[in-house]
């Protein structure tokens, strides 16, 4: 029997996670989109920057307290939505807020979760918490009736997916013939529609390819919440998300998940933070697995990181327990790479601390 105190890397939780889970449901959790290129260059990337640590700096006081949108969070990592958790442990959604709140960082929602705001807001009553939200066209008053629950239930923030125009192909799915429980209920849904549908079949259905800038600036108008736009990968975007109101961008390539063969995050973001120009605060998720990674992302521009895998890893071995180990190694890990680096804070973190790596 393996204990949590056994599993001292996020490496080691997900080899446990991956004896531990269904075939299917694993590689739904692990799988990428096409050749999973995008996947494996997520991890490569961050291995080709390398640090510039600074010495004889007194670090006895270092912390890895930081804020993210004005709200003060343990370490500068927070956790990324995925849908079905319930799938890993029973505990779900309930089990990673928790483990969020006991550690001090905020987790962030997915719409397809087993349980709305409203009852994550009711069973982590002092948590801090976004809601990630999709685009469900202009006719429908459903994506607004998601918000108005999430602002409702006290969260703090929107994480609006826009890399998603479609689902990709996820092929190890198709070769398992794995798709989510049909019988699925998705509380939030059912809360927003009314009571007329909680199936993610349905809301898959609801989903268009359709929205646009324009769109973004409505919701922008209407969002009862600040709007933190996930899944931006070049200057271009980042300039115009900007332009249209949100509060953040994430740099993500939705952990290799939709398009395949674009870049790793960690390569998107100095373009990102160039463009930002300190506007709003820069975010980045896809394939922090090291506090090492979590640093290197701070020193390019990022405020923060968003993890995955890891949090579904956690989940996986020990529910809540699980994931307060991940997101606790994590610190750990962190705290250690800031001290050995010379600074005694991620506010100290710059572009002077890595380098390109030389071979
Ligand atoms: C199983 C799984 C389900 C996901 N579901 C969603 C989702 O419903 N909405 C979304 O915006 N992102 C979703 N994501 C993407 C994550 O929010 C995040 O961008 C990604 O997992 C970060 O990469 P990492 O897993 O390497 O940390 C999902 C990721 C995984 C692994």
């Amino acid at each position: 029997m393996t204990t949590l105190d056994s599993l001292i890397t996020v490496h080691d939780f997900e080899r446990r996670a991956r004896e531990l889970l269904p075939v299917g449901v694993h590689d739904f959790f692990a799988g990428g989109a096409g050749d999973e290129i995008t996947l494996a260059e997520s991890r490569a990337a961050f291995g080709r920057w390398h640090f510039r640590p600074r010495i004889l700096v007194d670090v006895s006081g270092t912390t890895t307290r930081t804020t993210v949108l004005g709200h003060e969070v343990a370490l500068p990592v927070l956790i990324a939505p995925f849908s079905v958790p319930h799938l890993a442990h029973p505990d779900g959604v309930r089990a990673i807020a928790r483990a969020a709140a006991a550690v001090g960082t905020t987790a962030c929602l997915s719409t397809l979760s087993d349980a709305s705001p409203r009852q994550v807001a009711a069973a982590v009553p002092d948590g801090s918490h976004w809601y990630q939200a999709y685009w469900f066209g202009r006719d429908t008053g459903l994506t607004r009736a998601l918000f108005e629950l999430a602002a409702e239930a006290g969260f703090k923030a929107i994480a609006l997916t826009v890399d998603t125009p479609r689902l990709s192909r996820r092929e190890r799915d198709l070769r398992n013939r794995w798709a989510p429980p049909a019988d699925m209920v998705v509380p939030s849904l059912l809360e927003a529609s009314g009571g007329r549908f909680g199936n993610p079949a349905e809301m898959v259905a609801r989903l268009t390819d359709t929205m646009t800038w324009q769109d973004l600036d409505d919701i922008v108008s209407w969002s009862p919440l600040p709007v933190v736009a996930k899944g931006i990968l070049t200057a271009e975007d980042a300039r115009l998300a900007v332009e249209h109101g949100v509060a953040a961008v994430v740099v993500s390539n939705h952990g290799g998940r939709q398009l395949d063969e674009v870049p790793a995050s960690i390569d998107a973001l100095p373009e990102v933070v160039e463009a930002v120009a300190g506007r709003v605060e820069v975010l980045l998720d896809s394939g922090v697995r090291r506090g090492s990674d979590v640093v290197k992302a701070l020193a390019l521009g990022a405020r923060a990181v968003l993890i995955g895998r890891p949090t579904l890893w956690g989940l996986a071995c020990g529910g809540q327990a699980g994931v307060e180990r991940v997101l606790e190694l994590l610190q750990i890990e962190v705290e250690l790479c800031l001290a050995l680096l010379g600074v005694t804070s991620p506010a100290e973190v710059t572009r002077a601390h890595v380098q390109p790596a030389r071979r």
